[in-house]
């Protein structure tokens, strides 16, 4: 059976869940399961925005079949050419021997690497800002280049002022039924997984995000539909400004996350004072890790969220402990600047984590670095306290020096 919901009266979701996957892109875990989106508009043409993942065809067509309610289907408009929104481009055009496939040059040379289909006679090239009428509907395309691939556009439809935005504005998380903002606690339900989302899929752009936002910043758009995650039609200023902080590269809130490695509890001794210590001083939503436990994908959110990170890691062969190495090789891939940065390495002989940590970090943007280096000689002693103390100082003195 159908599982659809109305947007509006010509346009439905016919998207679909998957809770089984276990990491998306076969990298990130998600334990709430992704919703594929896709949308089709009915009027004098038919029209989809995008396919789904592989994974859900059966519910997909399904929910396609049903609202086209025996009409065909005219054009697909594919916005993202990766495969968890296309994978059902060959069975479409199967069904519907008229449907005609609308992308631009990029998005048809990624149609015939990943699938070789013949598409003589079948497609629309759009470029820039170009119109297809519809009807009373009218689809306008707008390019957003690495929002999430080179092909990537969305798709404006003027009279009811919809943008669908494909990668942009998603989130990790299946549909519960409810689709729209309005129907579910977003900041405290979803955020985090929204968050995770951005950073580690579209992080790495922000430059390319904050061009689209520019871009489409002239127009009125009263309901965002993306790729996946929540419809948004209530309260789009809130993700506006999530998405115009994230592609800055500014933190959300003046607070501190703690990223710690510790082979036998002594790291984690000093990251729990320090953070124990930091909140008697007044800091709140104060985050602290273990990076051996804690997927890397949590840890980057973290630090796009918090503006200050306290690296804490052990000495290993002579450099990083490898986990950490992990986390600042995934922090520097993602872009991630502006922060300030606390250091804590451990050391039963020799110490020089830290020096490697900042060599790191140097090569990363406009990051920070605290004094003092906290040195742990295997665990905390009278002087590493101390100085461990003076840490806590920079960090509360840096944290207020902003405000
Ligand atoms: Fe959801 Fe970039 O694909």
């Amino acid at each position: 059976m159908h599982c659809t919901r109305n947007i509006t009266d010509a346009i439905t979701w016919v998207g679909g869940n998957d809770r089984r996957l276990a990491l998306f892109e076969n990298l990130f875990p998600i334990p709430r399961g992704v919703s594929y989106n896709s949308y089709l508009i009915m009027d004098e043409k038919t029209a989809l925005i995008d396919t789904a993942d592989a994974a859900i065809t059966r519910q997909f067509i399904e929910n396609v079949t049903h609202t086209l309610a025996g009409r065909s289907l005219d054009y697909l408009v594919v916005n993202h050419m990766e495969p968890d929104h296309c994978a059902n481009i060959d069975e479409l055009m199967l069904r519907y021997p008229d449907l005609k496939i609308v992308g631009n040059a990029k998005t048809f040379g990624l149609i015939q690497q990943f699938y070789g289909m013949d598409l003589q006679g079948r497609t629309i090239a759009v470029k820039e800002n170009d119109a297809l009428p519809l009807g009373k509907h009218t689809l306008r395309f707008y390019f957003a280049p690495m929002v999430h691939w080179p092909e990537v556009m969305v798709t404006y439809e003027e009279s009811e002022k919809i943008l669908f935005s494909a990668d942009a504005f998603g989130s990790f998380g299946a549909i519960n039924g409810n689709l729209f903002d309005d129907e579910i606690d977003f900041d405290r339900d979803w955020i985090a997984d929204a968050r995770r989302y951005y950073t580690n899929i579209v992080g790495k752009y922000g430059p390319q995000v904050q061009a689209a936002l520019k871009k489409l910043s002239g127009l009125e758009i009263r309901t965002i539909c993306p790729l996946h995650g929540p419809i948004w039609r209530s309260d789009l200023g809130y993700l506006l400004n999530k998405y115009d902080r994230w592609s800055r590269y500014e933190p959300e809130e003046r607070t501190v996350a703690i990223f710690y490695c510790s082979m036998y509890g002594d790291t984690e001794n000093a990251a729990d004072i320090l953070a124990a210590q930091l909140a008697e001083a007044g800091i709140k939503n104060i985050g602290v890790y273990d990076v051996s436990s804690t997927h890397v994908s949590t840890l980057i959110a973290e630090a796009f969220r918090c503006s200050h990170l306290v690296l804490a890691a052990p000495t290993y062969n002579n450099g990083i402990y490898p986990a950490m190495m992990n986390l600042l090789h995934d922090m520097k891939a993602l872009n991630l600047q502006n922060r300030t940065i606390g250091l804590i390495e451990n050391g039963s002989w020799a110490p020089s984590c830290a020096k490697n940590m900042r060599a790191l970090l140097d090569e990363m943007k406009n990051m920070q670095v605290l004094e003092p280096v906290v040195t742990l000689k295997s665990s905390l002693n009278d002087a590493s306290q101390e100085s461990l103390m003076q840490l806590k100082d920079a960090i509360l003195s840096s944290l207020a020096s902003k405000e």
